[in-house]
Parts: structure tokens; sequence; C-alpha cells
């Protein structure tokens, strides 16, 4: 039987009282319900629920025939997406990839950079510099197809293109995935003939990895989307309504958080102790963020890289203010085995160490912080996954997916909008003169004293 991804939950029970995790058992199980029923607030945005068992072959075969060709078209490819539309691939690909395949060869995978993520002058001037020397398409992911960030990333990296490629191996190059029918995105793709492919409605940005705006960058990356979609089928059925509380690991998470957050815990850090894991935890930051953080409340999510971060935020986590609780990803056995050298000399004093698998090191200052946090007054949530692979992965995103939704209802919010988004977008439009927004421009400049 293939192993599964488990949560370990013994070093929060000194947090918690058996009463509060009695209380909102019953609220899990109808958060639960009220998701595989339709019947939850934002319910129009629930088709990331059956995502994984849902996707069809042929969107499937679709996906992997567009990836094999922008792989024989390109020596790199730039997704242009923000937000949920951009770091779901980001966290896949950055955890299945070589460490430094930036800087070697990369055994015919296309190099994948990221753009549309940020409005840095410097970063978008370096990165058409880059690619001016390279054969590069782009993969232009936007839900609406009018967010400022990618849409003017977009613009910077098509005119690149179609200078440097030419206009038909542009068109050839460049992959649109938007909505169905609107939106600037979608206009352009069908005037400039892009392939192009659909988020559906009913799935919002941060619940969309499982759409091809995740499997497409994944497959051009060259990794097999088969396995992470049958990774998170396994957990679809492992994390359903009717699976028991004892059994589900999302009603678990969603519980002891939301019991731990009435316990005055008012931030979780995600943890992990595999850098490449870093992105996984930028996305589970969005996920969480956007989903809960309304309505004046929420578990303000934190991530570090451990054993990175022991040495700048440790001293907080072990210390500052007990506000905190910690879920620690822990990967039982990584891809490679590299074992500590004796020395004869033994000048860095290290021999305690020689022959020990660098790994073991890793996992008894895993074992040794989180027994120093406990200790701390941190409780702390382990989430074993067994590899580092396409499989674990997927389970683990429709893991995290399943739980957010879970507790965000549980938390008694919609965890499927985010209308605090708005707010800085509105500001920035009136202050570049975005027509149409004309009053809020005169508002602005005068509380500006402009
Ligand atoms: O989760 C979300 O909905 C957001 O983070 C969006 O993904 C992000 O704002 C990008 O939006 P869009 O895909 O419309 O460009």
């Amino acid at each position: 039987m293939e192993k599964t991804i488990r949560l370990e939950l013994n070093q929060t029970t000194p947090f918690i009282k058996d009463s509060a995790l009695e209380a909102l058992r019953p609220a899990a199980d109808k958060a639960a319900q009220a998701l595989a029923d339709n019947t939850c607030p934002g319910n129009d945005f629930l088709g990331w629920l059956h995502l994984p068992s849902s996707i069809t072959p042929e969107l499937l075969a679709e996906i992997k025939a567009t990836a094999a060709t922008l792989r024989e078209k390109c020596d790199t490819v730039v997704v242009a997406g923000i937000g949920g539309s951009y770091l779901g691939a980001r966290a896949v690909i950055e955890a299945l990839s070589d460490s430094f395949a930036a800087l070697k060869a990369t055994n015919g995978n296309p190099l994948v950079l990221y753009a549309g993520n940020n409005i840095g002058e410097d970063y978008l001037s370096e990165l058409c510099a880059f690619l001016k020397n390279r054969r590069f398409g782009i993969i232009n992911i936007s839900k609406s197809g009018t967010t400022t960030e990618t849409a003017l990333a977009f613009r910077l990296l098509r005119t690149l293109c179609e200078t440097t490629r030419g206009k038909e191996t542009a068109r050839e190059v460049i992959v649109a995935i938007t909505d169905a029918k609107k939106g600037a995105a979608r206009v352009m793709a069908d005037k400039e003939g892009y392939r192009s492919f659909i988020i559906p409605d009913n799935v919002g940005g941060r619940f969309s990895v499982l759409t091809p705006v995740g499997l497409l960058p994944i497959a051009v990356a060259g990794f097999d989307i088969d396995a992470l979609v049958a990774g998170a089928v396994a957990m679809e059925q492992a994390t359903a309504a009717d699976v028991p509380f004892s059994k589900n690991i999302a009603k678990q998470y969603a519980v002891v958080r939301n019991a731990l957050y009435q316990e005055g815990k008012k931030i979780e850090i995600l943890s992990n102790f595999q850098p490449k894991l870093h992105y996984m935890n930028e996305w589970w930051k969005q996920l969480y963020g956007e989903s809960e953080g309304k309505d004046g409340k929420a578990i303000f999510p934190a991530a570090v890289d451990l054993t990175t971060d022991l040495h700048s935020m440790g001293q907080w986590i072990q210390e500052g203010e007990r506000t905190i609780f910690e879920t620690v990803i822990s990967v039982e056995e990584p891809n490679h085995e590299l074992h500590v050298p004796a020395d004869d000399e033994n000048l860095d004093g290290l021999n305690f160490l020689a022959g020990k698998r660098v790994d073991e090191v890793n996992k008894m200052a895993e074992l040794g912080t989180r027994l120093a946090h406990v200790d701390g007054g941190v409780p702390c949530l382990r989430l074993v996954m067994p590899a580092l692979n396409e499989y674990h992965l997927g389970e683990l995103i429709y893991f995290f997916e399943h739980a957010c939704g879970i507790s965000g209802l549980i938390l008694d919010v919609n965890p499927f909008n985010q209308p605090g988004v708005e707010a800085y977008k509105k500001n920035m439009f009136a202050l570049l003169d975005k027509p149409g927004y004309e009053a809020e421009s005169q508002a602005i400049k005068a509380r500006l004293g402009k």
C-alpha cells in the first residue's frame, strides 16, 4: 500500500483543553458536510473540492502536449502570475527540482522563471536582459486577466518575445491560462491565437494549483502531473466529509488550530526542515491568510525555513510573546544519501557525527527543536511526508486546501473570497490616474494634500 502523509498531534495536547476539542469536533464535521453539500458561505467557489477526482484524462493529455511543445521550443519558460496564479506551481517545482538546477545543465528541462508577481523595475529589467539571449516562452496566468502586476510583466515579456523570436514563434510559445470568456488575457489570447486553458469559474486562485494554473508549469518543468493528481485524489478520499474525525487529518488540523486560536495562539508558524519547501510555505501562507483573515479575526500565518531561521527567528520563537504555535513539515526519507566523513585531525570536533547521515543530524535538530519549543510554551503539530515526490506533494496540497475550507468555516468566515485585496488596488489606480477612478483620484490626492 502507498504510504501517506500523517499528522501527529501529541505535542499539542498539553496546551488544549479536552472540552475545547469536544466542542470543536462537531463544528468540523458540520463544516466538512457543508462543503460536501455545497451549502456553506462562498459555495460558488467550491470547484476545488472534487477537482482531483474530476480532472479528465483529456485535459491532462492536453496539458502534457502543450508542455511538450514548450519544452521542445524553449530553453526557458517564464511563468507570469501572482498569488494563486503562481505560488502553487512554484511550490511544487522548487520542491522537486535540483537545488542548483538554474546553474547547471538541466537534462533537457527548460529553466522555469517567474514574473508578474512584483513591480520591481530592476527585477523586470534584469529578467528582460537575461531573456534576450534565451529561446524563451511565456505562460501567462491570470484568472481575472486584469491583474496589474501580471499584465505589466506580460506586456514587457510578450513584446520581447515577439522581437527576439518573431511573431510566428511567439504565438507558439506563449500560452494563456485565464477565464473562459472575460478579461484582457482572454481577449488577447483569442485575438493573437495563443494556445489557452480555462480556469474554472468556481475555483479561486489560491485553490487552483490542481488546474492548468499549476499543472502546466509543473509539467513544463519535467514533473509527473499524473502522480501529483493521484496523491491529491487519495487525499480527497481520505479527508471526505464521511471519514470520521479520528481518521480524518483535515478535520483534525482544522480543529486543533482553532482550539489553539481560542487559547490565544494567534500566530501559526509553518516550519520546514527542507530548504526546497520554502515556496510551499509561501503557498500555504497565501492559502490560509487570504482564506481566513477577514472580519477582524484569524490566525496569522507565518513561516520559517529551519534550521536556517533558528539562527534568526529562533530566539523569538523560543522566548518571545507566547501567542504562537508551530506546524512542522518533516520529510521522512530524503532523495539522496550523504554521510558525514571521518577526519583524523577532528579539528572541527565533528567526529561524533562521522558515519551518520546528514539527514540524521537534521532529524535530531528537528526533534530537539520541537522539544525545546514545547518546553518554551509553543504547541507543535507535525506533518510527516514519507518523501518529497509528486504523489506526496499532491496529498499535501489537497490536505491543506480541504483543512483550510473546514477551518475557515469553523472560524465563521467565508474562506473563499478576498474582498480586502481590492483596497490597495483602488488607491494605486487612483494615484496612477487610471480611467474610471477619477473620483477616487481626487479624494486620495486631497487626502495627501496634492
Ligand atoms: O487567490 C486569489 O484569488 C488571488 O491570490 C489571485 O490568485 C491573485 O490575486 C491573482 O489574480 P488573477 O489570477 O486574477 O491575476
